[in-house]
């Protein structure tokens, strides 16, 4: 069959690189793709939000199975137009399955209702009612005392709608900026959170409908810069499993995804995708911070490339509600991820410069090098396209070996601006007293 991949990140390079290895994949186009997915299928110049655009490509290039990799399509609904305007088989949620990423607020209704651990939470329309509870919140004499309050925009805010905020006064400021319009309309509903503490780790899980099969865990680095400081970014780097989490926290994360997939039959929601279940695990247990809709970025990064079983066919089992047919084989090894960054990401950064070394890269024992942003000019000559430009990935059988093969394909690879950080898995090889100090 021919398949069409939507998005354009290094997420989108590892789901094409195991796509075409299947014996299922005959055609494989993504769009609008990347540099790398250039080297291994057909990139297309498509807005994958445009649900025209979407169905008349399927429709003139034959597609059997529709992959969607980012949220923005996910949320417009085009998994809905693509099952039941076409009729060709989608992987990734329709719009009602997509609301537990595109609304905080629905996603902590949903939580609540089905009994899904997480933080305490209040959402607002309205600006005075939601400095109220602030001041309520922070206050000792009449209210909890606290020291940290989460204020979260409601929608897509790519990123950067969640404000941890350290005083009584940075919780108004951002209870403001959401207010105002920082984050457009996404910001129109603010929900507030109470703050947890403790390691984060993500567990993705393979559903379709009505079978759900876990994959494994991983923990990203959100921040810029070393030691966890610096703006929050898209991931600069992940590792895959993750060695701290003990056996009863994964099995209170297994709860917690199988709760979800089961609220979501119970809500009449027919789920086909990924479910990624972004946890804290907080002295009392797991709780779920958040739900994406999608595979994560960088997480698809370190899970693929562990992933023996051929993608194409989960993903159409997926599609075809025939997960529980499937049975999952992973690769028993480590993988870890770091990102190679323009500088100023993820404030202002140039583009255009000259990627050299990824082949050389390549050959190093078990380093797989994904593009995210790259683009190949009119000369084929690969440059920095985006401000996370590459992905270095390598699997070992320590979770040491990975760490250092992969950093060794990041020293190989040179861009003017190459920025990354040194410390990816840095905590997680001190163990758990790491994230106590
Ligand atoms: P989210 O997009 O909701 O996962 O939030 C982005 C990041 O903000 C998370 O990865 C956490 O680092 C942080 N965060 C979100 N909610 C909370 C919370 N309730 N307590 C502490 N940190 C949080
Ligand atoms: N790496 C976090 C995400 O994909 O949302």
């Amino acid at each position: 069959m021919n398949i069409l991949l939507l998005g354009s990140g290094g997420r989108e390079h590892a789901i094409a690189a195991s796509l075409v290895k299947s014996p299922l994949c005959d055609e494989l186009f993504v769009a609008p793709g990347n540099g790398g997915t250039a080297g291994i299928a057909t990139n297309v110049k498509l807005n994958a939000c445009d649900e025209a655009a979407v169905l008349e490509f399927v429709e003139n290039h034959q597609i059997g199975l529709v992959v969607i990799g980012p949220e923005a399509p996910l949320v417009a609904g085009i998994a809905d137009a693509v099952r039941n305007k076409a009729h060709v088989p989608c992987f990734g949620p329709g719009y009602e399955g997509a609301r537990l990423e595109g609304s905080k607020q629905f996603a902590k209704q949903f939580m609540d209702a089905h009994g899904i651990p997480t933080a305490g939470w209040q959402a607002f329309t309205q600006s005075d009612e939601a400095h109220n509870y602030v001041d309520q919140k922070f206050n000792p004499a009449c209210g909890e005392g606290v020291r940290v309050l989460v204020v979260k925009a409601d929608g897509l805010a790519a990123g950067k709608g969640v404000i941890v905020a350290q005083s009584c006064e940075e919780a108004h400021d951002a209870v403001d900026q959401c207010f105002n319009g920082a984050f457009g309309d996404a910001g129109k509903i603010v929900v507030i959170e109470d703050a947890l503490t403790g390691p984060e780790c993500s567990l993705l899980a393979f559903v379709d409908g009505a079978t759900m099969r876990p994959m494994a865990t991983a923990q990203d680095h959100k921040r810029a810069l070393e030691g966890d400081k610096g703006l929050n970014t898209g991931g600069m780097g992940v590792y895959s499993p993750v060695p701290i989490v003990t056996e009863d926290e994964y099995a209170a994360m297994l709860s917690a995804m199988q709760r979800a997939c089961d609220g979501l039959v119970q809500e009449g929601i027919s789920y086909k995708g990924v479910l990624y279940g972004g946890f804290m695990l907080t002295p009392e247990g797991p709780k779920v911070l958040e739900f994406n809709a999608r595979f994560g970025d960088p997480e698809t990064q370190v899970i693929l490339p562990r992933l023996k079983t051929d993608l194409a066919e989960v993903m159409l089992a997926v599609a075809n509600g025939r997960l529980s047919e499937i049975e999952l084989e992973w690769r028993d090894e480590w993988a870890v991820s770091v990102v190679l960054a323009s500088k100023g990401y993820p404030q202002h950064y140039d583009t255009g410069f000259e990627i050299t070394g990824i082949e050389e890269a390549q050959k190093l024992p078990g380093v797989v090098v994904y593009h995210a942003g790259t683009k190949l000019d009119d000369a084929q000559i690969l440059r920095t396209a985006g401000g996370r430009v590459i992905n270095v990935t390598a699997l070992g059988n320590t979770f040491e070996e990975a760490r250092e093969r992969a950093y060794a394909g990041c020293d190989v690879i040179q861009f003017e601006g190459k920025t990354l950080r040194r410390d990816i898995g840095e905590r997680a090889l001190r163990g758990r007293s790491a994230w106590e100090a």
